[in-house]
């Protein structure tokens, strides 16, 4: 396995992406301690402190038809929640489609990105932020209300490297069982881990925004939102307020 490591980087997506182009293997790993631009969903930027967190990127090159790329995002939430409970017995909850939270609070994020020409999709780069040792302040202002790590919810300083051991095992656990079984199994622990599920949200999109209750995702990782006039929406992409 390609294994990266980089004292300092813009964001590991650049290089996973770069890397990619110049035809690395699956699995690929590129693992930063500081990130000066690291990036979030829709063009947000994410706070990568120094030697407080995991910022790594996953290339992976599964032989995937474009419709099933949507699903790693899950199957990387999935390992993610699995290794924080392992290594600090803490019990994080996803919120869909890819945030982490502990308490309420996002401890991790992540960010999927595809890489295509004109033979189709030619990797899938799996970006994942993971606050591990963070105090409040070492978090921007305008998210510290919003934002934990994995200190600040235990009160104990997590060991890195036991948790990118147990996050990468889980990611090649999981991503195994999904190519090889289906979405089924995954989509199970998906939505026992999820604090999304049954619940009443609010879903922001571009260009509308939709009330209602969260009844599960689809095979297709895409969330099912059931409004007041028994309506039944598919959210592929959206801001989640609960
Ligand atoms: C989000 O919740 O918006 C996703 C955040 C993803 C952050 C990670 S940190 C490692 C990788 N490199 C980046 O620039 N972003 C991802």
């Amino acid at each position: 396995q390609v294994m990266k490591y980089i004292e300092s980087c813009p964001s590991t997506q650049i290089i996973a992406h770069k890397l990619a182009q110049e035809g690395t293997a699956d699995g690929t790993v590129v693992l930063t301690e500081t990130q000066t631009a690291g990036r979030g969903r829709l063009a947000r930027k994410w706070d990568s402190a120094p030697q407080k967190g995991i910022w790594m990127s996953i290339i992976l090159r599964p032989d995937v038809v474009p419709q099933k790329a949507p699903q790693f995002t899950l199957v990387a939430a999935v390992a993610v929640v699995r290794a924080i409970e392992e290594v600090t017995g803490l019990k994080p909850e996803i919120k869909w489609p890819n945030d982490i939270l502990i308490n309420g609070k996002k401890c991790t994020g992540i960010l999927t990105e595809l890489q295509s020409d004109a033979d189709g999709i030619q990797a899938l780069i799996i970006g994942i932020g993971l606050n591990a040792n963070q105090e409040v302040e070492d978090f921007s202002p305008e998210i510290q209300e919003i934002a934990s790590s994995l200190k600040m919810a235990s009160g104990k300083e997590v060991n890195r490297q036991e948790l990118v051991r147990a996050l990468l095992f889980h990611i090649e656990q999981f991503t195994n069982i999904y190519i090889e079984q289906g979405f089924a199994i995954i989509k199970l622990m998906w939505e026992s881990y999820s604090s999304t599920i049954g619940q009443p949200i609010r879903a922001r999109m571009a260009k509308e925004t939709l009330v209602g209750i969260a009844e599960g995702i689809t095979d297709d990782g895409v969330l099912q939102l059931r409004t007041a006039d028994g309506k039944l929406h598919g959210i592929y992409s959206a801001d989640i307020e609960m």
